[in-house]
């Protein structure tokens, strides 16, 4: 691993334009990719992973700190950087082929060289033989193939990737990374060094050799894993548990502003992004950890195990819990509080009950939004009146989101109701 990094990036801040107060995205940044590596970038929703991409790549320009990309500061796209997403939007009348092409016609490249590369990174990536398909005729996996050998015609010498398997199915996409891996170790590249985001600890722990976890609020890097595992990593090993455990700690880990507060559970603002979770989520998992042997002590990643749920899954479940003060989640480990236990094994009415005071108590918009509702005389409220304070610290997708969900919370608690035909907020059933 030579010494000078690919990509260095220091003190970076970034925000972005909201109405009324900027939403402060990314603060005092620090990240640093090596040639020979394999980097994992976790962190929950809106940590400003894909922000940090785009910063890296020359795409999105911070408001201050420094970016430099092959020794050199960054102010345009980054020619021999590319990025995968999550979705790759192919033309559908151009062919896998000329798909691939599309990238190199736009840097001059003439017409014998295009077809000839971009031939080679369509067998490299494994599409031999669908030179001349649609898009259409191609499966998810396959569409993706075509999005990493797009990539690679260009001969990067890094690779980002915004979460690149998490639209593929399990299987797929356990077929996709192995395939990457190899591509990597085989070196049939030019790639020097490959940096992607992902939900998934296992797939962290599988191809990375540096795990950076990622803090919200503004985002930035709060904790860093070097792993020495050679490949190809056991999933069946306790090297591989151990690595596991101590990427769950690692990202449960109380956050220092809380230490400081000496409150061990998570105080949270009006405009708080509410994680999109579901009243049955909720009780499944705090019934399911009331059953287990050792209701004290239960590891999350054998929670997740036994549930056959992804961390995508259980994450931000275990917030919401968190949130409403019905679990306690800290190094790895998830424990339910004696409002959870009961909630746990209540029935329907008390569960309700419980809800309900943990929703106003401890959800500021919850309470705000039956605070209104009491004070106004005919008790309504449209659900625009909310959305726009929303906006103030979410984006407009985010407000509605999280309204959504702090609807669905106060239907079922029955501290207020809601007309979705009307839009609107009420304290009792319109009907
Ligand atoms: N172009 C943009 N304009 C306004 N807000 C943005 C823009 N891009 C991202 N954001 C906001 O920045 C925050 C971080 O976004 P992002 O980098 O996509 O996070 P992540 O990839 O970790 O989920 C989010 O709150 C998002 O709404
Ligand atoms: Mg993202």
């Amino acid at each position: 691993m030579s010494k000078d990094p690919l990509i260095e990036l220091k003190s970076v801040a970034k925000s972005f334009r909201r109405d009324k107060q900027d939403l402060l995205v990314l603060s005092d940044l620090a990240l640093s990719v090596y040639s020979g590596e394999i980097v994992a970038v976790l962190g929950k929703s809106g940590s400003g992973k894909s922000t940090t991409l785009k910063v890296a790549l020359g795409l999105t320009m911070p408001d201050s700190g420094s970016v430099k990309a092959f020794g050199r500061p960054v102010s345009a796209p980054v020619p021999k950087m590319t990025m995968v997403f999550q979705n790759f939007a192919l033309m559908p009348w151009l062919t896998v082929l000329q798909n691939v092409e599309l990238g190199l016609e736009a840097m001059g490249v003439s017409k014998q060289e295009r077809r000839q590369r971009a031939l080679k990174a369509i067998d490299i990536v494994g599409l031999d033989g669908f030179e001349s398909a649609y898009p259409r005729e191609l499966s998810g996996g396959m569409s993706q193939r075509v999005g990493f050998a797009r990539a690679i015609v260009v001969e990067p010498r890094v690779l980002l990737m915004d979460e690149p398997f998490s639209s593929l199915d399990i299987l797929t996409a356990d077929n996709l990374r192995n395939d990457l891996l190899d591509l990597w170790q085989e070196r049939q590249t030019h790639i020097e060094a490959m940096v992607f985001v992902t939900h998934n600890i296992e797939e962290a722990a599988l191809m990375a050799d540096r795990i950076l976890i990622f803090g919200i609020n503004p985002g930035n890097v709060i904790a860093e894993i070097k792993v020495d595992l050679s490949h190809p990593r056991r999933e069946q090993s306790e090297a591989f548990d151990a690595l596991v455990d101590k990427i769950y700690s690692a990202m449960t880990a109380p956050s220092s502003q809380r230490a400081m507060t000496g409150s061990t559970f998570k105080v949270i603002g009006l405009g708080y992004r509410l994680p999109k979770v579901s009243i049955s989520e909720l009780s499944g998992l705090m019934e399911a950890i009331c059953f287990e042997d050792r209701p004290d002590k239960v590891e999350l990643h054998e929670l997740a195990d036994d549930l056959l749920l992804g961390v995508d899954d259980l994450f931000p479940i275990t917030e919401t819990l968190e949130i409403l003060r019905f679990a306690k989640v800290s190094s790895g480990k998830i424990e339910l509080t004696p409002a959870g236990l009961h909630f746990a094994q209540g029935d329907i009415q008390e569960q309700k009950a419980l809800f309900a005071s943990q929703l106003t108590r401890y959800v500021p918009l919850a309470r705000h939004i039956r605070r209104v509702l009491d004070e106004r005389p005919d008790h309504m409220a449209k659900e625009e009146r909310f959305l726009r304070e929303l906006e103030d610290s979410l984006s407009e997708e985010g407000a509605e989101e999280v309204l959504a969900t702090v609807i669905e919370w106060g239907r079922y608690a029955e501290i207020f109701a809601f007309d979705y035909k009307a839009g609107i907020l009420s304290l009792e059933n319109p009907d």
